[in-house]
């Protein structure tokens, strides 16, 4: 309950930057598990914009000795909640596994890494155009070739946000958007809706290409 508490605190604080209305549900953090979850080598991930761990909690408890899971929240508050519900639950000493929360800005941290699979819950739309472009190029950049991202797009909020904020929003909205179906346009391979999280929320993949001829 704390969690949810100092999450909604962090919402009322920071809305523009946590963007969202409550923590992903365990069916949003399922759908982001699935490529882990079945026979499979060591595998490198990265998560932005973990928040205080309802998803990071799930894709922790989903790691394998060999692997590696870097996860970045700007927040400093939400960022201290998360590495003490993983601590509480035993999941950040683990043989073999490698956890490292990173208290920073995604778009300042120094990367020591490339990876098979990233996983993004930021709220795309609340960001401008250049920021949301500099981070989706930033992230494809960061995958392995054949590496695939994932991220969340939520049904009904930017129609909503579109109907009722300003046209300054609207427009702010629109370009974010138009970035991100630009990068869908070139690399998504999959997108499925997940309907029991608040608000409802579509999952879309997006793989970066292997080198031609590999
Ligand atoms: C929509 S919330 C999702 C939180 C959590 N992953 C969940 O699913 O419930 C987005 C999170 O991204 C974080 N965030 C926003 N901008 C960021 C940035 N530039 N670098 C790292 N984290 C960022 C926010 O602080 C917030 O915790």
């Amino acid at each position: 309950m704390m969690n949810y508490i100092n999450f909604l605190r962090e919402v009322r604080d920071n809305f523009f930057e946590v963007g969202a209305v409550w923590p992903s549900s365990r069916f949003l953090g399922r759908a982001f598990g699935a490529p882990l979850a079945h026979p499979r080598g060591p595998m490198h991930v990265l998560e932005v914009g973990a928040g205080n761990g309802a998803i990071t909690h799930q894709i922790a408890a989903m790691l394998q000795p060999g692997d590696c899971l870097d996860v970045i929240e700007i927040n400093g508050r939400l960022a201290h909640d998360l590495r003490l519900r993983l601590e509480r639950d035993g999941l950040l000493d683990r043989p073999g596994i490698k956890i490292r929360l990173i208290n920073a800005d995604l778009l300042m941290h120094h990367y020591d890494a490339h990876y098979d699979y990233i996983l993004s819950t930021l709220p795309f739309t609340c960001f401008p155009a250049a920021k949301t472009r500099a981070i989706l190029q930033l992230l494809m950049d960061l995958l392995k070739p054949g590496g695939a991202f994932s991220y969340v797009k939520y049904l009904f909020w930017y129609r909503m946000n579109r109907l009722f904020g300003d046209a300054q929003k609207a427009g702010q909205i629109n370009g974010s958007l138009s970035v991100i179906n630009e990068f869908g346009a070139k690399f998504e391979f999959a997108s499925r809706i997940v309907m029991l999280n608040m608000p409802p929320a579509r999952l879309q993949s997006l793989r970066r290409p292997l080198p031609s001829g590999g």
